[in-house]
This record gives C-alpha cells, structure tokens and sequence, in this order.
C-alpha cells in the first residue's frame, strides 16, 4: 500500500472543496490512456510541441549553445513516449556531438517502452534511463560535472499552480551548474474554444483518464466508487488561462475507503477537482523564473503559436 497515496486521498477528500492530485492518474492504465490523449484530434499540444521540434531543431540546438568535443548528458523529466525529444536527439546524433540520453520516469513501463522505441530508431544513441525521482537523479548526475540540458517538455509545468511552479524550477536550478540549460514546453494562453476541447473530448478518452482515479483508489485503497455515477467536467477560464478538471457526483452518495476506515459523503453535483492545466503567456513565464537564476535564451513557437519552447539558461 502506497501511504503517501492513502495520505493524500484522505486529506483531498476531507477538504471542502474536495479535490485529488492529477500526479496519481499515470497508473499502468492511465499511462495508456495518456499515450491516446496525446493522439486524439482535440489533443493540440503534444502536436504543436511536435512541430516545435520538428521544423526548428538546428534552432534548438544553436540556442544550447552546446560544443562537439565537450560532453553532456541530456536529461528529460517525464520522458513519455520521447517522440519530441527524438527529433532533437537525432539531430545532436547526426551532427556527432557527445552525450548521453538520459530520460527521468517514475513509470517503470514508460522507461522500458522508451528504451525499446529509441534503440530501434536511434542505434547509436547512448540511453541511461533513471528509474527515480527528478531531484534524485539531477543531484547524483551534478556529481560528475558534466554540462546538462534539462527538458521539461509537454506543458507538464501546468499542473502546478504558479508558486509551486517558480518553487519546482528554483529547486531544479539548485541541482545544476552555471552555464546549463533548461528547455521548458508550455501551452500558450488562447481561446475557450481551443483549449476546452482538449480536455473534454468526443470520443470519452478524457473522461476515461479522470474516472480511472477513482479506479485506482477503489483497487488499491480498497474504496467502493461507482464510477457511473461519477462524471467528467473540464472548465477553462480564457482569462487568467486555467483549465480544470473536476469529477462531479451525479447524485447524494457516501463512499467507503477500506484503508481509512472511513465514509466520505458526496453530495448531488458535488466537484471533486482533479487537475489543473495552466496555459501561459510570456508575463506569466518572466514571474514564474523570477529568482530562479535563469534567464530566457530564446522562445520558440509553432505555426499556431499554441504552444512554446523556452530556452533557459542557469546563471
Ligand atoms: C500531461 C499535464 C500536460 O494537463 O494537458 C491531458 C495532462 N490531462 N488531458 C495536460 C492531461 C487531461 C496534461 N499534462
């Protein structure tokens, strides 16, 4: 049993609002059922990240200011599936810079699907997959010395709310040396009727990848959801550029949670929030690096400008 799960569920459900951490969907199957979101027609920004990569990598890589003869690891937080980053790492490839690939994932499953993509595509590709936390791994790879480009990639930042944000980007700056990168990809802020589509589309995926927490806590918190009678809703306020994610409860219902010992009571339309999708603007990003020590090298967009690519660097 996961305690710091059983924690968070007890302390979430406890709130008035309730509310769930969107860090607990990527199970085996919400891993799944990400990989389909990232394909799905609405799904914009795995898309416009995509293009990003595709069109302007020698972009990318003059803006890492990286030297041949010089090695560096290149380390992706939350690696996914690595299309993105493919582009990239083929290009330093081709031009025969020296480095190691080394994706970050807390997904076991995620890092060995990776490794067997990229050592078919990309043979000569150096891989050194952590299976651990981000600020584990950063601190035993400062250890060695080496110059690090650092992705974060996916508008995964966006799940933060701001100052949690600005505090995850000072502490990642607190395991590198001057002089190394960072590549952030955030969505960009834009219209309601982009954006909520994202997250509330047709064919149900969406509604699958939020009801499958509630699936979660029943088989490993021993709880009786009945996931019919929980529905999917996402919200997008085009104003200050969130989206939110909620489960609402379609009638007065208590439900059980073994591992607590406990009964929590939902009432008719009650939301439980399960996730936050920031969308940013360049005012946003300047307050969020704001005393991290890094400054912005470049920002490069997509034909829709939907989507960004910061190019940070440690000072
Ligand atoms: C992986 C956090 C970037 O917020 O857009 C997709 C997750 N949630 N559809 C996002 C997600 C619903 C996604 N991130």
């Amino acid at each position: 049993m996961n305690k710091q799960f059983l924690a968070d569920v007890a302390a979430g459900l406890g709130s008035s609002p309730k509310f769930l951490s969107s860090k607990y969907f990527y199970d085996k199957k919400g891993d799944q059922l990400f990989m389909q979101i990232m394909d799905l027609p609405e799904y914009y920004l795995t898309r416009a990240e995509m293009d990003i990569f595709t069109s302007q990598t020698g972009d990318i890589v003059n803006l890492l200011g990286v030297q041949k003869g010089v090695p560096f690891d290149v380390i992706e937080l939350g690696a996914g599936d690595g299309s993105k980053t493919k582009m990239l790492l083929a290009e330093l490839l081709g031009e025969r810079f020296d480095f190691d690939y080394v994706p970050v994932d807390i997904s076991a499953n995620v890092l060995a699907h990776l490794e067997r993509v990229l050592s078919l595509e990309l043979p000569d590709l150096r891989i050194k997959s952590q299976n651990r936390d981000y600020f584990q791994t950063l601190q035993y790879l400062n250890k060695a010395g080496k110059q690090k480009i650092v992705l974060y990639l996916g508008s995964n930042l966006g799940n933060m709310p701001d100052e949690a944000a600005r505090e995850f980007i000072y502490a990642l700056g607190k395991n590198l040396n001057e002089g190394d990168k960072l590549i952030l990809g955030v969505d960009l802020i834009k219209p309601s009727n982009v954006v909520l589509p994202a997250y509330s589309d047709s064919q149900g995926i969406t509604s699958l990848f939020n009801l499958n927490l509630l699936h979660r806590i029943n088989r490993e918190l021993n709880a009786n959801f009945k996931l019919d009678q929980f529905s999917h809703i996402a919200e997008y306020d085009e104003e200050i550029g969130i989206a939110k994610s909620y489960l609402k409860s379609e009638k007065d219902q208590d439900v059980y949670i073994g591992a607590l010992k406990k009964t929590f009571i939902f009432a008719k339309d009650e939301k439980i929030q399960t996730e936050i999708s920031r969308k940013y603007d360049q005012v946003i990003i300047g307050n969020i690096l704001s005393g991290t020590g890094f400054t912005i090298k470049g920002v490069l967009k997509d034909k829709n400008s939907y989507f960004a690519d910061y190019i940070l660097e440690l000072h």
